[in-house]
This record gives C-alpha cells, sequence and structure tokens, in this order.
C-alpha cells in the first residue's frame, strides 16, 4: 500500500481556550474553577437559557405556518433588519435614509469573515491583499487569524493596553493611527473589549474618530457583547452610533451569542453602513456571492428566535431584562473578588476588577501565576491572565480570592 497522502500534514496545536475546558473537564479536583471560556453561566455555575429565548422557541415549534425551507442567501431580512437596528438605534439616520443593510452569518465569527472576503475582495481596489489591518494588542486572537486567511499580508497591531496602569493607552492607540496608511482597516471592539475588559470613554472615542475620519481609516466594529458592558444596549453600542452619525461608511459584526446564550445556533449579523442606497445594495449583492461559495445559505433557527423577540415589543422588553440579569450577575462577581482581594491585602491594586466593564478581567497575574493557578488551584484561565467573570460564584469566590492572593504574594 502507498503512504498516505496525509502524511506530511503537521498537526496544528489546540485553540488555547477549547484545550483549556478540556483540561478543565478532565480534571477530578472537586475544587476545579473554570474561569476560561467565554460564555454566561448562573451562580450555581451552570449554562443558561434565557427565559425568553425559551419561550420564543415553543411559539416557533407551535407555529405551523414555518418550515425547514432555504432561506434567502443574505438571511432572514426580518432578522437582519432587527438585528441592524439593535446596533444602529431606532433613529439613526443611516436607516431613515435607506442606506444600510445586513447579512445573516454563523456567528460573530462569520461576520468577520464574510465582511474581511469582502474588503479583500473590493475595498481598496480589486483582489487588494496589500491594505494593513490593525489589530489591537491584545485582542481577541481569532481576529488575526480571520483576516490572514481571507488573503490580507499585512496584519500590523495597534497600541492599546497599558499595562503599568491597567487601562487604556489612548496616546499610543492614536500615534498608531497618525502613523497608518490612509485606507488602512481597523479592528475595533464596539464594547466590552476582549480581553481586557477596558473600553474607550465617549470623549477618547470622538478623538478616534476624529483620527480615524482625517486619516481616511475604515473603522470595521466587532460588536459580540452588546448588552454585557453596561447592561443597556444603547449605551453599549453608543461608539458604533457615534462613528455613523459623524458620516463614516462602516462595518459592524454582530454576535448573538453571548447576548442571547444561542452560542451553538451559530446567529450572527454583518451590520454595513454605507454613502446611499445604490452604494450598499451593490456591496449586498458581492456579499451574496461570497456567502453562496461559504454556507450557501444560513441556518434559520437561532435567527428567528431574534428576530421575534426583537419585533416583538413585550418580548423585547423581556430580552432586555434577561441580559440585565447576566449583567447584574458579572457586577456582582465583579465587587465580591475585589473587595475579597482587598481584605486579604493581596500586594497590588486591584479597583481594575471593577473598573473593567463586560464579561471579561484582565487581571494583571502573569504566566507563570497563571500556572500555579491551574497547576496547584486547578482554576483554569487564560495565560494572558484573563478571567471569566461568570465562572465566579457565590461559593467559589473565596477559594478563587485566595488561590489568586497565594499566586501574588508566592509567584513573582
Ligand atoms: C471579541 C469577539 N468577537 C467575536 C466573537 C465571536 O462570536 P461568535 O461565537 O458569535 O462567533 C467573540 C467570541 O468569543 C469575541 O469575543
Amino acid at each position: 500500500m502507498a503512504a498516505s497522502i496525509f502524511t506530511a500534514v503537521p498537526r496544528a496545536p489546540p485553540v488555547a481556550v477549547f484545550k483549556l475546558t478540556a483540561d478543565f473537564r478532565e480534571d477530578e479536583d472537586s475544587r476545579k474553577v473554570n474561569l476560561g471560556v467565554g460564555a454566561y453561566r448562573t451562580d450555581e455555575g451552570q449554562p443558561w437559557v434565557l427565559p425568553v429565548v425559551k419561550k420564543v422557541e415553543q411559539m416557533i415549534a407551535n407555529d405551523n405556518s414555518l418550515n425547514h425551507e432555504y432561506l434567502p442567501i443574505l438571511g432572514l431580512p426580518e432578522f437582519r433588519a432587527n438585528a441592524s437596528r439593535i446596533a444602529l438605534g431606532d433613529d439613526s439616520p443611516a436607516i431613515k435614509e435607506n442606506r444600510i443593510g445586513g447579512v445573516q452569518s454563523l456567528g460573530g465569527t462569520g461576520a468577520l469573515r464574510i465582511g474581511a472576503e469582502f474588503l479583500r475582495r473590493w475595498y481598496n481596489g480589486n483582489n487588494n491583499t496589500a491594505t494593513p489591518v490593525y489589530i489591537s494588542t491584545p485582542s481577541w486572537e481569532n481576529h488575526n487569524s480571520v483576516f490572514v486567511d481571507a488573503g490580507f499580508k499585512d496584519i500590523r497591531t495597534y497600541h492599546y493596553w497599558d499595562a503599568a496602569k491597567r487601562g487604556l493607552d489612548l496616546q499610543g492607540l492614536l500615534d498608531d493611527m497618525e502613523k497608518a496608511p490612509e485606507f488602512s482597516i481597523f479592528i475595533l471592539h464596539a464594547c466590552a473589549h476582549n480581553p481586557t475588559g477596558t473600553d474607550p470613554t465617549p470623549d477618547q472615542w470622538k478623538q478616534i474618530a476624529a483620527v480615524m475620519k482625517r486619516r481616511f481609516l475604515f473603522p470595521f466594529f466587532d460588536s459580540a457583547y452588546q448588552g454585557f458592558a453596561s447592561g443597556s444596549l444603547d449605551k453599549d453600542a453608543w461608539a458604533v452610533r457615534y462613528f455613523v452619525s459623524e458620516g463614516f461608511e462602516l462595518f459592524c459584526a454582530q454576535s448573538f451569542s453571548k447576548n442571547f446564550g444561542l452560542y451553538n445556533e451559530r446567529v450572527g449579523n454583518l451590520t454595513v453602513v454605507g454613502k446611499d442606497t445604490d452604494n450598499v445594495q451593490r456591496v449586498l449583492s458581492q456579499m451574496e456571492k461570497i456567502v453562496r461559495t461559504t454556507w450557501s445559505n444560513p441556518p434559520s433557527q437561532g435567527a428567528r428566535i431574534v428576530a421575534t423577540t426583537l419585533s416583538s415589543p413585550q418580548l423585547f422588553a423581556e430580552w432586555k431584562n434577561n441580559v440585565k440579569t447576566m449583567a447584574d450577575r458579572v457586577l456582582l462577581m465583579r465587587s465580591e473578588l475585589r473587595s475579597r482581594l482587598e481584605a486579604l491585602g493581596t500586594p497590588g491594586t486591584w479597583n481594575h476588577i471593577t473598573e473593567q466593564i463586560g464579561m471579561f478581567s484582565f487581571t494583571g497575574l502573569n504566566p507563570k501565576q497563571v500556572e500555579y493557578m491551574i497547576k496547584e488551584k486547578h482554576i483554569y484561565l487564560m495565560a494572558s491572565g484573563r478571567i471569566n467573570m461568570c465562572g465566579l460564584t457565590t461559593k467559589n469566590l473565596d477559594y478563587v480570592a485566595k488561590s489568586i492572593h497565594e499566586a501574588v504574594t508566592k509567584i513573582q
């Protein structure tokens, strides 16, 4: 028999966050805690099906007018329209002027990928691979790979996190924008920056927008946590809406994985804001070509759940309450962890735990301290020191705080 044609295939390294969860599952220690994966957990440490989602799922199951025919290539029209409305706001000038469009996608990742594929084909000249794409340092690790796989050859980083002050490096960020070649693409986290939990203030966003406008830089927003940062959908969409009000053309990749708890249904939307109806329609016609060869047409269940919820005032109100429940639990865990660390006298300052927002906190633990937490304490967190606040519960808070205290005092 001839050797396998796959003999030369090298083994790819595992995806860190999924590997961490697999290691956690195998760990038999009863004290184990998973602070790695980016998903909401209840105070019992369990996944949460939002009550509004359960209700709408039953409505869908009982609706005999629905079937399993293919959706249009760009997705369910009422989902796309409502999803874009959530991002841009009811009063959006771009919606009123009919110069927006949506592409239903497989999660936020799908929206980023379809957006990246489009930009590579059509932005700044045809088949453009040389335009620089700027990603924050640090960022969600998939940003880089998505743009590389879409064909971009010049992926760069921009300053974002100031480790010493545990906050935003605004000057570094603005300097990088000043230096970037005109028409570069910038990936911006719309809110609840992953992994740092640190967002620009409205005033800082204004400064960012001013430089981007002057330097002709393209904003590609990634909105994966709308509602999680402040508990309010409108507040969390402030930056995107401000850029639209400033006349930018932009993309916004929306994920409904976290704020609807629909992780495995793969529900996302790429909102496109253009200058006029005609150019948005032309853009969408090209998006259709890209989707056709990627997943041909999207799945319906998650999109129906989101569309039904967003188009009914009563269900919408219920959803907002569900989002607030999740956001409030995160806020509570932040203040409880901070007060425990301060009560223990853990060296360093811990105000960043409550100042950071969204699902994650960038603890400041170094890789050796993280290793200690995993190996000695069975507490799983990313090597960057990022923890998912939802992994904390009233039952494991004391243990986690004492373990952080030990890690910081014993390991330098
Ligand atoms: C910043 C960021 N963008 C996008 C995504 C992708 O979300 P989805 O699971 O909907 O593809 C995530 C998920 O963790 C994220 O953290």
